[in-house]
């Protein structure tokens, strides 16, 4: 089998489940890592058994023998380093967010064209088995239309200035970090909609503590959803269709199981899994590549930009301003 070697940008919570999950995967190798500290490179290096630790993220995007690099940094430097990468001719897998907002996309994805190079969000929910379960169920038709979506993912983080989730600079807030999965969940169930409202608490810095959002398509059909970084939810997704329910048992954007009713009967279905749930967008920007793919056929150009516009929308409403 073909060997893919990945570069982790940035060493922080997320790289590090994602490394596990690498390690997990036929096919792939942690090659690399870069950070902004050699320190911590290093012990990231030592930790996930990876072969080269560097000083710095352009040291990373130089060593030749990297095929693609998964970014983990802050929201707000995922452009400048896609660039970074790009510029290299390294493909690149960057987390979510894609970007702060669509014209950063828009200029990602116009970048990753030019330079005719593998690009793709990290929205790996999409590439879970359950996930694909409830989409192919749903989009099947078998249960009939769907009549209402209801999604939550609320985290109750303490309130602390020097964490990502309380600086603005970085991004901080509940929307664009938990907010982006509801958001997503609707968009892939339920398409573009009609119309937006939504509502939100701003902490004194401006950033989103939590965020309800009503989104109408056809025949008043509505997606109720909440997020929030103050508040401890559920994290599941109702889907209620003409013809029986979903439940998407929590948490809904992770590993795990869904509950069907139809025609009277309950079932739930399991879905077990060994890894953390990265495995599966790990092979399938592996498979990307081997075709020679520079975009993939699941997350593609279009439905990042269908996201990022949903939640620029959003934060029009609510008034979630970043510099
Ligand atoms: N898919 C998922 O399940 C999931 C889960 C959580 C987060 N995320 C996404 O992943 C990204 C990172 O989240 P995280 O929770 O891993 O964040 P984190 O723990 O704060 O780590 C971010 C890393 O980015 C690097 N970085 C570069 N410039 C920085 C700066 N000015 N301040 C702080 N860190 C900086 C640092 O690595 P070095 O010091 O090594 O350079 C840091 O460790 C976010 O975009 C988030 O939305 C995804």
């Amino acid at each position: 089998m073909h060997n893919t070697n990945w570069g982790i940008l940035g060493c922080g919570h997320i790289a590090h489940k994602f490394a596990e999950d690498i390690l997990a995967t036929e096919g792939a190798t942690l090659y690399a890592v870069g950070s902004r500290s050699l320190e911590k490179a290093k012990d990231f290096k030592q930790q996930h058994q990876a072969h080269k630790a560097y000083a710095s993220y352009e040291e990373l995007v130089k060593d030749p023998a990297v095929d693609i690099i998964y970014i983990a940094t802050p929201h707000t430097y995922h452009k400048e380093v896609t660039f970074l990468c790009l510029e290299h001719s390294k493909a690149v897998l960057c987390e979510k967010p894609f970007a702060m907002n669509r014209k950063e996309v828009e200029a990602m994805i116009a970048f990753a064209k030019a330079e005719k190079t593998f690009l793709m969000e990290a929205l790996w929910t999409y590439f879970i088995p359950h996930y694909q379960f409830v989409l192919q169920t749903v989009h099947s038709g078998e249960l009939g239309a769907i009549q209402s979506v209801k999604a939550d993912f609320g985290i109750d983080v303490p309130k602390d200035p020097t964490h990502r989730l309380y600086n603005k600079k970085l991004g901080g807030g509940g929307l664009l970090d938990v907010g982006i999965y509801p958001l997503f969940a609707a968009m892939t169930l339920l398409g573009t909609p009609e119309a937006i409202a939504a509502k939100a608490t701003l902490d004194t810095n401006g950033i989103d503590l939590n965020c309800d959002m009503e989104l109408t398509y056809p025949n008043q059909v509505k997606a109720h959803l909440f997020s929030a970084i103050d508040t401890q939810t559920d994290t599941t997704c109702h889907i209620e269709l003409e013809k029986g329910t979903i439940r998407i048992n929590s948490r809904f954007h992770d590993p795990t199981n869904v509950t069907i009713t139809k025609n009277g009967i309950t079932e739930t279905i399991d879905f077990p899994v060994t890894v953390h749930g990265y495995h599966y967008e790990i092979v399938h920007c592996q498979e990307m590549l081997a075709k020679g793919r520079t975009e993939s056929n699941i997350m593609t150009f279009e439905k990042s930009m269908e996201l990022i516009t949903l939640l620029d929308n959003v934060r029009e409403k609510i008034g979630l301003r970043y510099e």
